[in-house]
């Protein structure tokens, strides 16, 4: 038996660097080994808490399953999906909401963010939040628990969220039996938080992202744009501390990397390392890039991939979810 890994993106931007390094590429790599299944997805329902405008979700949407495509997932070899088309997720989303606390959902990062937001600037603590927000994570839980999900590999920020997975899982299982596995999160280790433009986390939030397939031209700008210090020309730098050469390093090769190390250790100018930086990009990113377009040029052509993975998923999920209708004495046959 492979072991189940999943993992979804919402569309909710344009996928960054950030998410790029923080959750595809681990992805990925999980997807070239034999040892397990990878059930990618895109997280259509979760962007709906923010997109509410149809032609922007449309083409994030067609963004985020592009990107999956273009940088190599196979969807022969992969379960391949838009969250949306397996309903059985919605079903067990509801019934997981009925072993969820409020609490819980208070506690969860994304909301209680708003809410002390809204609370410093006097507002009530509610303003601007909608229940799909609210229930974010149960919606999160059952995308993950539907599939057995073992491995979830994601971002730093998105720990809590498999934890509250987790919590629903010991919850439903102390119930009724051992029915879901518990899942786990898997952190990129070395570029656990990628920064951003300004030195904050990279997010479509903080509007300071490296969009991954932009063009070379804004892409050059945008790296221009990275801040660095005023440490001048000759200048020692410290790699460990620099956007710019944990960038380089995830595009380059070891070698690459190791010599990069040492000309920062010896005094590179910024200019000169955001040139290197470009450059390895540049050429890393060159062919799934052109794949990227052309996937985007043909929205029927990526439908059909997405309805196949779906009905491919609805095979995974469809006996589970019948599991738990009867153990919850639903389901009478
Ligand atoms: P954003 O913060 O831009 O809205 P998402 O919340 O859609 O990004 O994140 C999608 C995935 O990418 C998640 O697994 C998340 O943890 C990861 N991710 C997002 N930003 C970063 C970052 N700056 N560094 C590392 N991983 C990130
Ligand atoms: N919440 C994740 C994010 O914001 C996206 C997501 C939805 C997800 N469902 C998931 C990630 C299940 C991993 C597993 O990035």
């Amino acid at each position: 038996m492979k072991k189940q890994v999943l993992t979804g993106i919402k569309p909710t931007g344009r996928v960054h660097l950030g998410n790029y390094i923080g959750a595809i590429k681990p992805a990925l790599e999980f997807a070239q080994n034999e040892e397990y299944m990878p059930a990618y997805f895109v997280a259509d329902y979760h962007g709906l808490t923010k997109i509410h405008d149809k032609e922007e979700m449309n083409l994030l949407s067609r963004g985020i399953a592009a990107t999956w495509l273009a940088l190599g997932l196979n969807p022969e070899k992969a379960i391949f999906y838009r969250q949306s088309d397996v309903p059985d997720i919605f079903e067990l989303s509801w019934i997981l909401a009925c072993f969820s606390p409020k609490g819980l959902m208070n506690r969860a990062h994304a909301y209680k963010s708003i809410v002390e937001e809204n609370i410093e600037i006097g507002r009530e603590a509610d303003t601007g939040v909608n229940m799909g927000l609210f229930t974010y994570p149960i919606l999160m839980a059952a995308d993950i628990l539907l599939f057995q999900t073992e491995i979830v590999p994601v971002g730093r920020d998105q720990i809590q969220h498999v934890e509250i997975a987790r919590d629903i899982v010991e919850s439903f299982n102390h119930t009724y039996g051992d029915t879901f596995t518990l899942p786990q999160y898997v952190i990129e280790k070395e570029t656990a938080v990628l920064p951003g433009l300004d030195g904050r986390k990279m997010s479509k939030s903080y509007n300071n992202t490296i969009p991954l397939f932009e063009e070379p031209k804004k892409l050059q700008k945008l790296i221009n744009k990275i801040k660095t210090d005023s440490s001048p020309p000759g200048a020692p730098k410290d790699p460990d501390a620099s956007v710019i050469y944990s960038l380089y390093k995830e595009f380059a090769t070891d070698i690459q990397t190791s010599e990069m190390r040492n000309r920062f250790l010896s005094g590179i100018s910024w200019g000169e390392a955001k040139k290197e930086l470009f450059d390895v990009m540049n050429v890393y990113l060159e062919e799934p890039r052109d794949r990227y377009n052309e996937l985007m040029a043909s929205p029927e052509k990526l439908n059909e991939v997405l309805l196949q993975g779906a009905e491919k998923a609805r095979k995974k999920t469809r006996p589970l979810l019948q599991e738990v209708k009867r153990k919850i004495g639903i389901l009478h046959s």
